[in-house]
C-alpha cells in the first residue's frame, strides 16, 4: 500500500520514479544512438534495485569503484561488473579472485606495480583477470599519460594473471567547467583522448576491445567520438544541483531530494532544518560552490551544515515556520546515497517502493 510523503520520518531521501526511469531511459537511448554500451557507474546509488532498471533499459552492465561493492552486486546476481578503479590492496586480488569464479569481471589498473599485485595470485590460480588501463585525459588524478600508455601497456601484456582488456578514463575535471560549450568541449578531448591511444596501442600490435569514457557531463559529446565502444556515466540516474548548475539538466530532471523539517527559525534571515552533513554530506555545489542546497521553491539555500543541522539563509520574499515540511535539492546525489539505509521512490507525492542501498558504507 502506497503512503503519502507526509507520513515519512525526516530526514528522508526522496527519490522521483517517473524522472528516475526517464533519465534510465534517456540515457540507454543516448547511448544506443551514438552506438556504444552503456555501463552505468552504480556507486552513485549502490542499489542492486536501481542497477536492474538500468540493466533493463538496455544497459550491457555496470561499473563500480570498490571490490567490497562489487561482492554486494555479485551476491544479488549481476554478471558483468567493471571495477573502474586501480584496485591494490591487502587481499584485494585473492577477492578479485573468487569474483571472477561468479561473473565476468574487470578492473581498472594505472601502474605496473599494481598489475603485478593481481597478476600474481591470478596466475598462481592459473586464471587471468580482465584489465583496463587507466589513461588521465586531464583531470589528473589517477591513469597514466596518453604518452606513457604504451610502454606500460606492453608491460602489462607480458604479465601471465591478466589481459589487457581496454583503456579507460574519466573527465571529472568537467566538473570545473564554466559554461557548456567548456563542458562539450572536455567531452570531445575525452573521447578523442582515449581512441587515438587506441588505434596508437593497436598499431604497435596490443589489441584493444574496450574503450570506456565517461562523466555525466561530458558522456554525451565523448560517447560520439569514433572509436569509443563503452560510456559509463553514474550522476545521470538522479541528476543533481551540481548538474543543473553545468548545465546538464533542467530542475526537472533531478530525481533525487531531500525531505527535511525546519526544526528552528531563531532569526528573520535564517531557518534550521533537520538535514546536515550526516545527510547531504559536505560537497560543494560545482562548478562554483553556493552553498549545501537548494530549497525547492525558494530562492533560498542551507548556507552552513554542521552534522545534524542545516542552516538557510532566508531570501528576501521566503519564509518559512517551525514545523514546516521543506524539499531540498542536494548539490552532489552520489555521496547522499552512502550516507543512507534507504532511498524511498515516490511518484505524485506517495511513497510507491523502498530501495535498499545494499552497497551503502562498502568502501574497501
Ligand atoms: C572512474 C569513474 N567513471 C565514471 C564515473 C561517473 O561519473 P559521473 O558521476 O559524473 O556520472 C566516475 C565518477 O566519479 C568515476 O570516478
Amino acid at each position: 500500500m502506497s503512503r503519502p510523503i507526509e507520513d515519512l520520518p525526516t530526514p528522508a531521501v526522496l527519490v522521483d520514479l517517473d524522472v528516475l526511469e526517464r533519465n534510465i531511459s534517456r540515457q540507454a537511448v543516448r547511448a544506443k544512438s551514438a552506438g556504444v554500451r552503456l555501463r552505468p557507474h552504480a556507486k552513485t546509488h549502490k542499489c542492486p534495485e536501481i542497477a536492474r532498471l538500468q540493466l533493463g533499459a538496455g544497459a550491457a552492465g555496470i561499473s563500480l569503484a570498490k571490490t567490497s561493492e562489487a561482492e554486494v552486486f555479485a551476491d544479488t546476481g549481476f554478471e558483468d561488473i567493471f571495477i573502474a578503479y586501480p584496485v591494490v590492496g591487502l587481499g584485494k586480488a585473492e577477492r578479485l579472485l573468487a569474483l571472477s569464479d561468479r561473473l565476468r569481471l574487470a578492473v581498472g589498473v594505472d601502474s605496473v606495480e599494481g598489475a603485478l599485485l593481481l597478476s600474481g595470485p591470478f596466475a598462481a590460480a592459473g586464471r587471468r583477470l580482465d584489465v583496463l588501463l587507466k589513461i588521465d585525459c586531464g583531470y589528473h588524478r589517477v591513469g597514466v599519460l596518453p604518452e606513457n600508455a604504451l610502454a606500460i601497456a606492453e608491460h602489462l601484456a607480458e604479465l601471465p594473471g591478466i589481459r589487457l582488456r581496454g583503456l579507460f578514463t574519466h573527465a571529472g575535471h568537467v566538473y570545473q567547467a564554466e559554461t557548456p560549450e567548456d563542458v562539450a568541449e572536455i567531452g570531445k578531448q575525452e573521447g578523442e583522448i582515449l581512441a587515438s591511444t587506441a588505434v596508437a596501442l593497436e598499431q604497435a600490435g596490443l589489441p584493444i576491445e574496450e574503450v570506456s569514457v565517461g562523466s555525466t557531463p561530458s558522456a554525451r559529446h565523448a560517447m560520439r567520438i569514433a572509436g569509443v565502444t563503452e560510456c559509463r556515466p553514474g550522476n545521470y540516474v538522479f541528476h543533481d544541483g551540481s548538474q543543473v548548475a553545468l548545465g546538464t539538466c533542467g530542475p526537472e530532471d533531478c530525481a533525487m531530494t531531500i525531505l527535511a523539517t525546519v526544526v528552528s527559525v531563531p532569526a528573520s534571515d535564517r531557518a534550521v532544518a533537520d538535514a546536515g552533513s550526516k545527510t547531504l554530506s559536505q560537497d560543494s555545489l560545482r562548478p562554483r560552490p553556493n552553498g549545501h542546497g537548494l530549497i525547492l521553491g525558494t530562492q533560498s539555500r542551507l548556507q552552513s551544515l554542521s552534522e545534524e543541522h542545516g542552516v538557510a539563509r532566508v531570501e528576501d520574499g521566503d519564509s518559512f515556520r517551525v514545523g514546516e515540511r521543506i524539499r531540498i535539492l542536494p548539490n552532489h546525489a552520489c555521496v547522499v546515497s552512502n550516507l543512507h539505509d534507504r532511498l524511498y521512490g515516490i511518484r505524485a507525492n506517495r511513497v510507491e517502493t523502498e530501495f535498499r542501498i545494499a552497497a551503502r558504507g562498502r568502501v574497501e
